[in-house]
């Protein structure tokens, strides 16, 4: 039997005494919200992905929210995604009572696949929203030859990169990333909406704040807002954490490679997909495809009891019950998407893991494979 002290978490965020000092800073300094380090958290972050505008918000979930209004999605409309994502992608449209028509992934990068994107397009369709899942790029190329608005869920994917060159975020359409505990950077609860329009950064940063006007008093409002603002004391931990990123991307990377060696030569184990065509993924989890033949419920549960955390990650949007039950969604729709679904499983993985924490777990499943 392991000890809770061997137990070996899914995931550990890397914060240290320069977290621990920005946040006392702040606390000092009496400006705890709507202060000086949100704009300075902005500006690091937009000058870092070579992107002229981002605004912070209080989440992942809300920058989506605000990035689809700024793209004009209203009610009625249609937004094309995909079902193999965290469910907030899916819900962000639901927020504007616009509908998510979601289209098959890719096989290998587990992304929207651009061809059942524009297979799903109708004359409804009032914007595309990719993720990038995992932290692999999704195809922005390709969807920016179809006409339509983009608003890319960027969430898992800080430190990726385009095969251009272009880092994800940077292209100018509205990006959102997260920033909760697990992220490759994380403020406990936040995000970012990357984007090049100033008119719609103006709007985004109206609209998380109760819908003022930059040049109007506290009290004196012009549209519909939200209270969707990030906080100065985690504005505080992001400007640490931005410091810290390359090491923590390059950490990242370097449990990924060694998991890829670990979980060598198991039978008909699907890895995640190397970078291919000067694609650059953004590590942000470690996800296996179990073979068809095994239980998956049953291997989660033979990891914890060697104390190795893991979760089927991650479950398809369209056969939630809130989305069977709302839009009548089945079996059979997204095969892909469905099938990988299915058998997915998250593994440890933080940069702090240790080659030795890796082996274990490789040793684990293995043996559990075996059985
Ligand atoms: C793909 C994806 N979209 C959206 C979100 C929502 O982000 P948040 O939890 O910050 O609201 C997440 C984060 O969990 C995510 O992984």
């Amino acid at each position: 039997m392991s000890t809770t002290t061997d137990l070996i978490p899914l995931a550990k965020p890397v914060l240290g005494l320069e977290e621990e000092a920005a946040v006392i800073e702040v606390l000092r300094s009496g400006h705890l919200s709507l202060g000086p380090r949100v704009p300075a958290f902005e500006q690091a972050f937009g000058a870092r992905l070579g992107v002229a505008h981002a605004s912070a918000v209080s989440s992942g979930t809300a920058g989506l929210h605000l990035a689809l209004r700024a793209a004009g999605v209203e009610e009625g409309d249609e937004v094309v995604t995909s079902p193999f994502s965290f469910v907030a992608s899916a819900n962000s449209i639901l927020y504007e009572r616009a509908r998510p028509v979601f289209a098959d992934i890719d096989p290998l990068t587990l992304n929207l696949d651009p061809v059942a994107a524009q297979a799903a397009i109708t004359d409804r369709t009032k914007a595309l929203l990719p993720v990038h899942i995992f932290g692999y790029p999704a195809d922005l190329p390709a969807f920016e030859t179809m006409g339509l608005p983009l608003v890319e869920d960027a969430c898992e994917a800080l430190g990726a990169v385009h095969a251009d060159g272009v880092p994800v975020g940077g292209r100018g359409h509205p990006a959102v990333f997260g920033f909760y505990a697990n992220k490759q950077l994380t403020t406990g609860e936040g995000g970012m909406i990357t984007l090049a329009d100033p008119a719609l950064k103006e709007r985004i940063d109206s609209e998380r704040n109760q819908g003022r006007a930059p040049d109007m008093g506290w009290l004196d409002h012009d549209r519909l807002g939200f209270n969707y603002r990030l906080s100065d004391i985690a504005s505080a931990i992001g400007l640490v954490q931005l410091e810290r990123l390359d090491g923590m991307l390059a950490d990242r990377a370097r449990v990924a490679g060694a998991y890829r060696e670990a979980l060598a030569g198991i039978d008909d184990l699907t890895l995640p997909c190397p970078d291919t065509g000067g694609n650059v993924r953004g590590w942000f989890v470690f996800v296996v495809q179990l073979p068809h033949r095994v239980d998956r419920d049953a291997t989660v549960r033979a990891l914890a009891e060697r104390g190795i955390q893991s979760k089927p990650y991650l479950p398809a949007i369209h056969l939630m019950s809130f989305y069977r039950e709302r839009f009548g969604h089945r079996e059979g729709e997204f095969p892909v998407c469905e099938d990988v679904a299915a058998r997915s499983i998250a593994l440890p993985f933080f940069p702090a893991m240790s080659e030795g924490q890796v082996a274990r777990v490789a040793e684990a499943l293995r043996e559990i494979l075996r059985r």
